[in-house]
């Protein structure tokens, strides 16, 4: 009997950086909750065809122990209600932080990515994180540019891992800014590896001259910092971290023992 032929079976190809021969490593975490969210895939092979994806930085996920540290900064700082708050992750990757987000508490977890691929694997994240019980709130991921990403009411706390250069970060925050113009007290701003920390402190400066020639009475809204510094990496994200970037053929990135942070505020 003649059988048809079929193909052999192919593995889907990965994006460089996440596979073995491009050096790549299991973070502990991943290892732990049975999800796929490490790997360092360098911007120039993210360029899916938007017109922003030659600003991306880089996909590498945010250490677990920065993202804690990080938000346990600002709930001393912030006290509105968690259980009223989403959480959006800018540049969401392969979802690491929306999953850490959504054991906390927050009314929901979203986050917003331009790549297909990374997008693609956060929603298989997502599944395997739900179906083990871990998420206290709705996940959601969105397709697309965060700079058109229509931001849901009520507050918001924007977290954002390092994940544009400066001119998709100046147009990004304008973008928020605009959303948020008439509800002051509603955006927070988390920002880990914040290289693009100049264009908050422009945006401010601008938006302070505005508001100076406007009515002394009615103050307008502004950016605040309210946080700026080391949030360290716990000893294991530590090693993780190290273990992972050394490995990379080229060593185009390097681990330090802390991420330098801020948070900002959208306040009147
Ligand atoms: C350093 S990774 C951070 C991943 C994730 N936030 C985390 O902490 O695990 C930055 C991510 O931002 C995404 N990104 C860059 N520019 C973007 C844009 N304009 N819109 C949406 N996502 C973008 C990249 O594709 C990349 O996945």
């Amino acid at each position: 009997m003649n059988l048809p032929r079929t193909a052999p079976q192919r593995a889907p190809r990965l994006l460089p950086g996440l596979a073995r021969k491009d050096g790549f490593l299991l973070h502990p975490w991943d290892e732990a909750h049975g999800v796929r969210t490490s790997g360092l895939v360098a911007g120039r092979h993210l360029r899916a065809g938007h017109a922003h994806d030659r600003h991306i930085t880089a996909y590498y996920g945010v250490a677990p122990s920065v993202f804690r540290g990080l938000l346990a900064r600002w709930r001393k700082l912030h006290h509105a209600p968690l259980h009223k708050t989403t959480f959006i992750d800018i540049g969401a990757g392969m979802g690491r932080a929306v999953l850490l987000a959504s054991e906390l508490g927050f009314r929901r977890a979203l986050g917003v990515e331009l790549h297909p691929t990374l997008i693609r694997s956060a929603r298989r994240n997502a599944a395997i994180w739900r179906k083990a019980g871990r998420a206290r709130c709705p996940i959601r991921f969105h397709a697309g540019d965060a700079v058109a990403f229509g931001f849901p009411p009520g507050p918001c706390v924007a977290f954002l891992f390092n994940p544009f250069g400066q001119v998709v970060m100046r147009r990004w925050l304008l973008a928020a800014v605009r959303a948020f113009a008439n509800r002051p007290g509603e955006l927070s701003i988390l920002y880990v590896n914040n290289e693009q920390e100049d264009v908050f402190e422009k945006v401010r400066a601008s938006l302070s001259r505005l508001s100076s020639r406007g009515n002394p009475d009615d103050p307008r809204p502004n950016l605040v910092r309210l946080f700026h510094g080391p949030i360290q990496r716990s000893s294991q994200d530590r090693l993780a971290d190290h273990r992972i970037l050394a490995n990379q053929p080229d060593g185009e990135y390097a681990s330090a023992p802390h991420e330098d942070c801020s948070i900002w505020e959208w306040l009147s």
